[in-house]
């Protein structure tokens, strides 16, 4: 059985909780993500993890302390400071295949997907430093990201290229705790006029169905 995580980070409802109004469009081509490795893995595990409706705290100084702390000398208000992020590294471990969905928000991740980076990296537990070098600590794992963007243009020689702050960071968040092997799907200009965005989500989405449609090892 094959066990996913999926992380949300928009501020918006999804297709199924959208009532009407225009669903995430992150969100939506990661449900099209989570269908495509359903069809190839048959039946999944899905933890769900909405970070808009269960936003998760800044991490706070007993966290940081707790963080830096050897087990053996963890004390309860230090062991209490990091009981969140041992829950959420957990769930990480568990799972064979990271799904996370993210907007843009002004150039970067969204704050809520910024408090999940902060409760999750952690010395010793996701990453090493020895000898002078940084190692991740999650292995055989591998994570798709759908993306959405306001604009247009932020992709290789495009216009915005130099502001895209979220992609390059979360892809080397990954890398930096181990997961080497990240699949990006994108969708721009989303603030677009409705037949240039539903053209431009057709082809993400059909994109998407075109990944997961290969026989490979996925
Ligand atoms: C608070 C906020 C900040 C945003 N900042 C940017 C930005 O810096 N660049 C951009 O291209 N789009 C920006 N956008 C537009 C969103 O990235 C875009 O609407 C995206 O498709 C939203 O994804 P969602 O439908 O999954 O919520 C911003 C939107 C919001 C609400």
């Amino acid at each position: 059985m094959t066990t996913i995580l999926r992380i949300d980070a928009s501020a918006r409802p999804g297709p199924a909780h959208a009532a009407g109004e225009q669903a995430s469009f992150s969100r939506t081509l990661a449900d099209a993500v989570q269908q495509g490795l359903t069809a190839h893995h048959g039946q999944l595990v899905a933890t769900m993890r909405d970070l808009a409706t269960d936003p998760l705290p800044a991490i706070a100084d007993a966290t940081i302390k707790g963080f830096y702390t050897p087990a053996e000398a963890m004390d309860d208000r230090l062991r209490a400071a990091t009981a969140l992020s041992d829950t959420l590294i957990a769930e990480l471990e568990a799972a064979d295949i990271l799904v996370i969905s993210t907007p843009m928000y002004n150039f970067a991740v969204p704050a809520a997907l910024k408090a999940w980076i902060d409760q999750i990296m952690r010395i010793n537990r996701t990453f090493a430093y020895e000898n002078g070098e940084f190692s991740g600590l999650l292995k055989r794992k591998r994570a798709y990201v759908a993306y959405s963007y306001g604009a247009g243009g932020y992709g290789d020689g495009g216009p915005l290229h130099s502001y895209d702050f979220m992609r390059p960071y979360l892809t080397m968040i990954l890398n930096f705790i181990g997961i080497e092997d990240v699949t990006s799907f994108t969708v721009e200009a989303t603030t677009a006029d409705p037949a240039t965005v539903d053209a431009a989500m057709v082809a993400a989405i059909e994109g998407i169905e075109r990944h997961f449609a290969g026989t490979g090892d996925l």
